[in-house]
């Protein structure tokens, strides 16, 4: 049996694949390559010694996941597919909502049709909003999400809970992820940012390798230890993992389950450049500037039930997380364009 991995060429669907084909499982991969290059599963590839069948397409084409749960012996599917950046979701809604939405509506559809009621689902702790506890555990109530693409979380983890809770065939394991950094330690796969990074860690490395010339720190004015932003890091081989424990829990009827994915650690913005500094011998500029619309101050796991219940923990540190993202950027500068 085989695993159908959506976004499997992206950069946290491709650490899994790794993560999977090294706990023994069989892996196929359906990406319509949007935001991800097919090169990263000959990276996989070559890492693992084993082959990856590979379907270009989108999860919105039935046709496509027709022709894929008619020729593989699919039993679950992780679920990774979707367009994740925050701002561009504001500036186009009805295309993140139609993604990401109608794109999981469409697989889950064709999936029951099949016979196929496994799935593992991407969330994030976005759709805490502002959470209402620190540190943060599956039961804190879900918030207000800043933009559209918070929502598609939010909205998604609504339509599979109440599509498993009307039937009970399906078993769906929602994952929160925290903020997932790092990459192979290999070198040579890691996040593939499409123009300016967003998030804080590519646009570091960034710097580093001479592309940026200097970090923008949003806001030192926070309710934090040192005013900037603290955030829950993690380690992308470490998320990966979580996903084959997931596995796991599917095989063994999980019903509907919610795991926080975070380490339970909070770092700010300079602490997460002071260790990149460390870990790398390197200096990394960088100017105060004024807060981003939409961030919170603080936001940080309670990982404990994963622990529990998947058997599930963290075990790379923040050195490691800033060593791994910077030799993936140091190798590859260009990321997987030559
Ligand atoms: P990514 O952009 O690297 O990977 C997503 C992949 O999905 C890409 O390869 C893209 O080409 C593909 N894709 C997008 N729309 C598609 C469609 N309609 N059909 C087929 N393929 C499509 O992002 P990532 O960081 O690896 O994130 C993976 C998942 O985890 C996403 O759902 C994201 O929202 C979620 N997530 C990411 C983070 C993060 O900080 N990276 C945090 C929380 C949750
Ligand atoms: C981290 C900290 C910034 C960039 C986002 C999404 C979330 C999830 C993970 C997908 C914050 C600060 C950042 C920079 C900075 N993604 N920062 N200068 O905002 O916690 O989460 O990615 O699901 O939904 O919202 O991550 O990496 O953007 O920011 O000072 O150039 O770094 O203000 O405090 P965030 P991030």
């Amino acid at each position: 049996m085989a695993i159908l991995v959506t976004g499997g060429t992206g950069y946290i669907g491709s650490h899994t694949c790794v993560e999977l084909q090294n706990a023994g499982y069989d892996v196929v991969v359906l990406d319509n390559l949007a935001n991800s290059s097919e090169k990263s599963l000959e990276r996989v590839k070559a890492i693992t010694g084993k082959d990856i069948k590979f379907y270009k397409g989108d999860i919105r084409d039935r046709k496509i996941l027709k022709e894929i749960f008619e020729n593989e012996k699919i039993d679950s599917c992780i679920h990774f597919a979707g367009l994740k950046a925050v701002g561009e979701s504001v500036e186009k809604p009805w295309e993140y909502y139609d993604n990401n939405i109608t794109g999981t509506l469409t697989l889950v559809d064709e999936m029951r049709k099949h016979g196929v009621k496994n799935i593992i689902f991407s969330s994030s702790a976005t759709v805490y909003g502002d959470p209402a506890e620190i540190p943060i555990t599956e039961e804190c109530p879900k918030g207000q999400c800043t933009n559209p693409y918070g929502w598609t979380k939010s909205m998604l983890e609504q339509i599979l809970s109440d599509m498993q809770k009307a039937d009970n065939e399906w078993n769906v394991v929602i994952l929160r992820y925290f903020n997932p950094i790092g990459a192979h330690k290999s070198g040579t796969m890691g996040e593939n940012p499409n123009g300016i990074p967003n998030n804080l860690m590519p646009y570091i490395t960034q710097v580093a390798v001479g592309k940026r010339e200097e970090l923008g720190v949003f806001g030192d004015d926070y309710d934090t230890p040192d005013g900037t932003g603290v955030r829950d890091y993690i380690h992308v081989v470490d998320l990966a993992d979580g996903h084959v424990k997931a596995l796991k829990k599917i095989e063994e009827k999980a019903g509907l389950c919610i795991y926080n994915l975070g380490t339970g650690t909070g770092y700010s913005v300079l602490d997460i450049v002071k260790n990149f500094e460390e870990a790398n011998d390197l200096k990394i500029p960088y100017s105060i500037k004024p807060r981003r619309a939409g961030d919170i101050a603080t936001c940080y796991a309670d990982p404990s039930k994963a622990k529990r219940e998947l058997g599930w923990e963290a075990k790379f540190g923040i050195k490691e997380m800033c060593a791994d993202s910077w030799r993936w950027q140091k190798n590859n500068p260009n990321g997987y364009d030559d």
